[in-house]
């Protein structure tokens, strides 16, 4: 933690914001790297999206909401540090990707014209005779919709190539290394781990890819809100997100950031009518794309996830991402010490600086610990083998205790 940061987390009383959470007097929650809990603000703006409609009817569309998505699109762009301009909506992160991958279909297939128009976006030179860009580049560690993108398009000779994690919880640039050559068209990645909080290194694996002529999309879904953002300096091609966890913004809403020059040189071959210039004329026969982010967006947006997104996101803004990720990551040290002083078997990066907003603990029956300490109103997550913590800013030493220890007990009863 940076001096700055420091002083702002003293300095500024978070626990007083476990008021706006009603979730937080009912349980012990320590699962928001699963779904962020709900502010009460999130709920106003739900109410203010139903007032409307009642109200207004389809004249809220234009009265208020495509504002709404405009202003969403703006808080989007501020918490990974780009304009709104440059945010493509999406209902979730796995069609932001599908939009995003539909692009990259030529490409696999050797067209000559994308082919050229991504390397001047990447400053790359493919050499003569070259092989079709067909391979795209996961691992293990990564959320299975990022593979699954490209496991869907095997039909169509895309090849996914899985790198395993050589310690179950980081994946090194040299595993990628020997993994990416000028049969990759893409390294799709995590920004932060989701089983283990491990903190990739995206500029370094940003120069690995552009060396090779590749390109690289990050899945920041457990890194918005969290750690502080620039996109564009991290080095990366595409940053897809969300607003169901470290945003507290609740299902329907996420985006696809795409670095202006990629996003220049690619074209959607799946699309909707919100990703045209010329919306609202109506024309079925021709189809120009906006110059803007909104040429990877689809149909008509999820409004109500929107304005419940706003309210995570006026929390977000608010607080700050520094303030949130300083607190988050020093309750995550807490429960690790704790969890190692009562004997328990910690999965997770042990460098706070390399670990953001989850740990595990390593279970033979994480599902029976989970359902035993809901029993006790601690909410928690299972994933295979472990138990997954997520404490966030508006939780308390106490509370990340009171979870290890009930871990501990049933460890200890044993199964
Ligand atoms: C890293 C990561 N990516 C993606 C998702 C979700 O993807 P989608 O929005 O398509 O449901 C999650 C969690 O739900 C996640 O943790």
């Amino acid at each position: 933690m940076t001096a700055d940061v420091a002083e702002s987390v003293r300095g500024r009383d978070l626990l007083a914001y476990r008021d706006e959470f009603p979730l937080l007097s009912n349980a012990t929650y320590l699962n928001t790297c699963s779904l962020g809990a709900l502010p009460r603000r999130g709920r106003a703006k739900l109410h203010e999206f139903l007032d409307q409609w009642e109200r207004l009817g389809a004249s809220a569309w234009y009265g208020h909401w495509m504002a709404e998505l405009g202003a969403l699109r703006e808080d989007f762009g501020w918490v990974i540090g780009r304009p709104g301009s440059e945010i493509a909506l999406a209902p979730n992160v796995s069609v932001a990707l599908a939009s995003f991958a539909s692009a990259l279909d030529p490409l696999h297939r050797g067209d000559e014209a994308t082919t050229r128009a991504l390397g001047e976006a990447l400053d790359w030179r493919p050499s003569r005779g070259a092989p079709s860009r067909t391979r795209v580049v996961t691992t293990a560690l990564d959320f299975p919709t990022l593979g699954h993108q490209w496991l869907a398009r095997s039909p169509l000779g895309v090849e996914l190539v899985v790198i395993p994690s050589p310690d179950g919880l980081t994946v090194p640039l040299d595993s990628f290394a020997s993994a990416i050559d000028e049969r990759t068209a893409l390294v799709a990645t995590g920004h932060v781990y989701f089983t283990t909080g491990a903190v990739q290194d995206l500029p370094g694996l940003a120069r690995l890819c552009h060396e090779r002529g590749a390109l690289l999309l990050a899945d920041a879904y457990q890194a918005t809100g969290l750690i502080p953002t620039n996109a564009a300096a991290l080095g990366v091609d595409a940053y897809v997100s969300g607003s169901l966890k470290w945003l507290f913004g609740g299902p329907g809403t996420a985006f696809l950031w795409l670095r202006p020059a990629v996003r220049q040189a690619l074209v959607p071959t799946t699309t909707g009518w919100f990703s045209g210039s010329r919306q609202f004329e109506f024309d079925v026969a021709s189809l120009e794309f906006a110059d803007d982010g909104r040429k990877f967006e689809m149909g008509t947006p999820a409004v109500p996830s929107a304005f419940l997104a706003r309210g995570g996101m006026s929390l977000v803004r608010e607080i700050g991402v520094e303030a949130m990720h300083a607190r988050t990551v020093e309750l995550g040290a807490s429960a690790i010490r704790l969890a190692d002083a009562a004997g328990l078997e910690v999965r997770a990066v042990r460098d706070d600086a390399q670990r953001a907003g989850m740990l595990g603990i390593r279970s033979a029956t994480p599902r029976a610990v989970v359902a035993e300490l809901a029993a006790q109103g601690i909410i928690v997550d299972a994933r295979p083998d472990i138990v997954r913590l997520s404490p966030a800013f508006y939780n308390t030493e106490s509370e990340v205790a009171d979870a290890v220890e009930a871990i501990a007990r049933v460890a200890r009863a044993g199964p």
